[in-house]
């Protein structure tokens, strides 16, 4: 599929999407979702895929949210489509069996905080800065902000962002635990490149499980730790584990082939 906003690469078997429409702060159009659905299909679709990196055009925005220009005679049924929408594309990346990290080098506002926080991890360069202002504008956030700003900062934090719609700096966002890790713009992708290729190294069902037992626990349909028992069984009977066990013992690296 040709896209008309983002930029698809594979790295190192690393697929590599960049929001590309920087003279619009990479705000995220109609399209754009529609775009990252298929972009993010991939991982799910080709197995030699490690992880994704999603990351901004330019040094100024990562994505300055929703684009605005689309809100004007928004309905209330376009609405409730434009969100449900970009929640499925949320939520897949969110479930994706592998990691998806966000490189976020500039703006991550409203519907940008909201793509990098369904990311799995958060790198964060100089110029980043995350927000959910949409309370400017007389909305809420509609990609999921309100559940997972309250998943990863908490709820006395997560009310203050909302409510005041105030941006924060990349290391406020790392005390806060909204970003895992400060880099700089110049080595952003390496940098997430590198944290992907260490997970690479692992058990891929093992990593699977990890991604699927975390979000349980953010499940109110799922008992977490019923459902962790039932991942570390699962793991168990993997070739892989048996590799694993066996390679520490014989105090050699673990070759592992994801069975
Ligand atoms: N949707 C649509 N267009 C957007 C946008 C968005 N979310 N964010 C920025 N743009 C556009 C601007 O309209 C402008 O377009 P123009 O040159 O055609 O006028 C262009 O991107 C550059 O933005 P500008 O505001 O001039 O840059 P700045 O450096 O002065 O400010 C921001 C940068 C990110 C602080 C500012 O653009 C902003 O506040 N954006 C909206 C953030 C927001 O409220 N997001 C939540 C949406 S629900």
């Amino acid at each position: 599929m040709e896209f008309n906003h983002l930029l698809v690469t594979v790295d190192e078997e690393v697929l590599v999407i960049t929001i590309n429409r920087e003279n619009k702060m990479n705000a995220l159009c109609r399209e754009l979702i529609t775009e990252l659905r298929v972009a993010v299909q991939r991982l799910y679709d080709e197995p030699e895929l490690k992880g994704i990196i999603i990351t901004g055009k330019g040094d100024k925005a990562f994505a300055a949210g929703a684009d605005i220009a689309e809100f004007i005679g928004l309905s209330e049924e376009d609405a409730k489509q434009l969100a449900t929408a970009g929640h499925e594309v949320f939520n897949m990346i969110e479930n994706a069996p592998k990691p998806v990290i966000a490189a976020v080098n500039g703006f991550a506002l409203g519907g940008g905080c909201e793509l990098a926080m369904a990311c799995h991890i958060r790198i964060a360069g100089e110029y980043a800065k995350f927000g959910q202002p949409e309370v400017n504008l007389g909305i809420i956030p509609g990609y999921g902000g309100t559940q997972r700003l309250t998943q990863l900062i908490g709820k006395g934090r997560a009310f203050e962002l909302l409510m005041t719609g105030k941006m924060i700096n990349g290391a406020e966002a790392y005390r806060m635990g909204l970003v895992n890790q400060l880099g700089h713009n110049e080595n952003l992708l390496e940098t997430a490149n590198e944290m992907i290729q260490l997970i690479a190294a692992k058990a891929p069902v093992a990593i699977a499980k990890v991604i699927e037992s975390v979000n349980a626990a953010f499940n109110n349909e799922v008992n977490g730790l019923a459902f962790e028992i039932g991942a570390f069984a699962h793991c168990a009977a993997t070739e892989d584990f048996k590799e694993g066990a066996a390679a520490f013992t014989e105090k050699r690296k673990a070759k592992f082939q994801g069975k």
